[in-house]
């Protein structure tokens, strides 16, 4: 770090301190009245994405200081340094090169003095024969089926990822093919989702970086199982089972032909993996070509990132404006609500991308950290959200800032449906902004006792994101600017974005209790007194 040693050391962090004090009481309502250009002023557009941030707690000053907090934690120089291959993940040794999964073959990106762009490419290629050779059917089973049902076992973004693009992107698939995502140990996940397949039509794809993850082998294991009891054979396991690793050795052992395996490398974290082979049941659904689209978005969004001005920059103001108020006003989650029904799933994947990125309480240095890191990650789509949580983000006592998500073109166009599910849009971001004050309220007649029931404080900020509609090339860009916004409130809270030790102790724990809830003899707990008696206790009854 060049000035002071903790980020709220900083000049620039203590002039942020001080504005905050004169403008924390702002109200939208009279920012917008003293500004009728504000809506403009206050957005930008970049690669079909409008973004509309002007329904924030800022003023121009606060945007000029944010930028300079950028500046004075060397954004720039942190940005270049990822897509040049440096090894920023400090704590893994490794560079940190999702972006090179959608760079253009005549691209280079080097890692230890190796263009690692072209092997990118040849597994794009494999990828896409294997697809097509499952679309087209030319890929039997053992029986000499035809697949029908591809099964992805993985699990956090061996699993988030592919499952949520897949979903997203369900309009482009291929109906004929059924998809399924198992990733819970617990085994009804896989029971349910095969109890309705034909093994000799079924295909798994494994996936797991590691290829050593409890969750994700143990699937693997019953799946091969379920379908060896079919099928009776185990020469069908090299028709019915494809592996997705960085770990060769561990699949091979697994028994999978390792001429079944689509490589990946480890400068891929799990959480920014599913536009490498982990998205492999997704190319499957939709085909390479539609796929390619997907990566050619991930890219253009790659390219804006690292080259626009950062006042126009869509991950770079993200990134600000949740320092603005993680910080500041001391917010303690951020809400995603997509008006899509396609993106259902969008925030709990980037629940892992950002919980999972930015959940650290040590800097760079490893010295504790005096101030908040990743907020809390949550959302559904609207509008069933507003049927239940938006009550407490209109009214409740938490300041919950919001990224509303829409599209101007449905793509199932149905009577009035769309028209009506973008004016709740538009309607929850003026609601919150500018609320209804106790006069309003009154003047509309309403019992005096209700008054203070019926009125709506607002001032509750808000981005609003509007593209043209869902596509492909669009959801490589809308993942793309979340993953880069991660990556600047990283670099602005001077973490590491890209390690999760934060995992390991609960799975090291687990394997130990495995063993103490299946022993045959009663084993003798060193616990404490409450996970003892809560291992008894299970042990008592599981098989009651
Ligand atoms: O436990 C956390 C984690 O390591 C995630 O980071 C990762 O996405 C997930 O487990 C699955 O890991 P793998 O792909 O190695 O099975």
């Amino acid at each position: 770090m060049s000035d002071g040693n903790q980020l709220t050391d900083r000049p620039s962090w203590k002039a942020l301190e001080g504005h905050f004090e004169k403008v924390r009481q702002l109200n939208m309502r009279d920012l917008f009245a003293a500004d009728p250009r504000r809506g403009e002023r206050f957005s930008v557009e970049a690669l079909g994405i409008y973004l509309d941030f002007s329904k924030n707690r800022i003023t121009e000053e606060t945007i000029r200081l944010l930028l300079d907090l950028a500046k004075s934690f060397n954004l720039r120089e942190r940005i270049d340094a990822m897509f040049a291959g440096k090894k920023i993940n400090i704590t893994e040794n490794r560079p940190v090169l999702h972006v090179a999964l959608r760079t253009p073959e005549s691209q280079g990106i080097l890692v230890d003095g190796e263009n690692v762009v072209p092997k990118v490419h040849q597994v794009l290629d494999r990828m896409a024969a294997f697809a097509t050779k499952v679309r087209s059917g030319e890929w039997k089973g053992h029986t000499g089926k035809r697949i029908r049902h591809v099964v992805n076992i993985g699990i956090g973004g061996s699993d988030l990822g592919p499952m949520m693009a897949y979903e997203a992107l369900k309009h482009y698939a291929d109906r004929a093919l059924t998809l399924r995502f198992v990733s819970n140990i617990d085994g009804t996940d896989l029971a349910e989702a095969t109890r309705d397949l034909d093994p000799a039509e079924t295909v798994f794809i494994v996936c797991s970086k590691t290829f050593t993850t409890i969750e994700t082998l143990t699937n693997a294991q019953s799946a091969r199982a379920w379908c060896l009891k079919a099928l009776q054979d185990k020469q069908a396991v090299a028709k019915h089972f494809v592996a997705v690793s960085t770990n060769a050795d561990e699949v091979a052992r697994f028994g999978i032909d390792t001429a079944n395996m689509f490589e990946f490398w480890d400068w891929v974290g799990g959480r920014y993996s599913y536009d490498s082979a982990i998205g492999v049941s997704l190319m499957v659904a939709i085909g390479p070509d539609r796929f390619r689209e997907m990566l050619e978005g991930f890219h253009a969004m790659d390219q804006h990132f690292r080259t626009a001005p950062f006042e126009k920059n869509l991950p770079v103001l993200l990134g600000l404006l949740g320092v603005w108020y993680g910080n500041f006003f001391g917010a303690e989650s951020h809400a995603i609500l997509p008006y899509d029904q396609y993106l259902w799933r969008l925030s709990a994947y980037l629940q892992q991308l950002d919980m999972e990125s930015n959940g650290k309480r040590v800097d760079l240095e490893g010295q504790s950290v005096d101030y908040q890191t990743g907020p809390i990650i949550w959302g559904q789509p609207g509008t069933n959200g507003q049927h239940a949580f938006y009550q407490l983000i209109h009214q409740g006592t938490r300041l919950i800032p919001c990224d509303f998500i829409g599209f101007c073109q449905s793509l199932n166009p149905m009577g009035q449906h769309h028209d009506q599910l973008m004016a709740n849009f538009f309607a929850q971001t003026e609601a919150l902004a500018f609320g209804k004050t106790a006069a309003e309220v009154e003047a509309e007649g309403v019992n005096p006792t209700l008054i203070p029931h019926r009125t709506f404080e607002g001032n509750h900020p808000t981005n609003t994101l509007l593209a043209m509609k869902l596509s492909p090339e669009m959801l490589g860009k809308i993942i793309a600017m979340y993953e880069h916004k991660v990556f600047v409130q990283g670099t602005i809270w001077n973490i590491n974005s890209f390690d999760q030790w934060g995992v390991e102790l609960g799975k090291v724990m687990a394997k130990r209790i495995t063993s103490e809830l299946v022993s045959e003899a009663e084993p003798s707990l060193h616990h404490d007194s409450s996970t003892n008696a809560l291992i008894q206790r299970y042990r008592r009854f599981r098989s009651v």
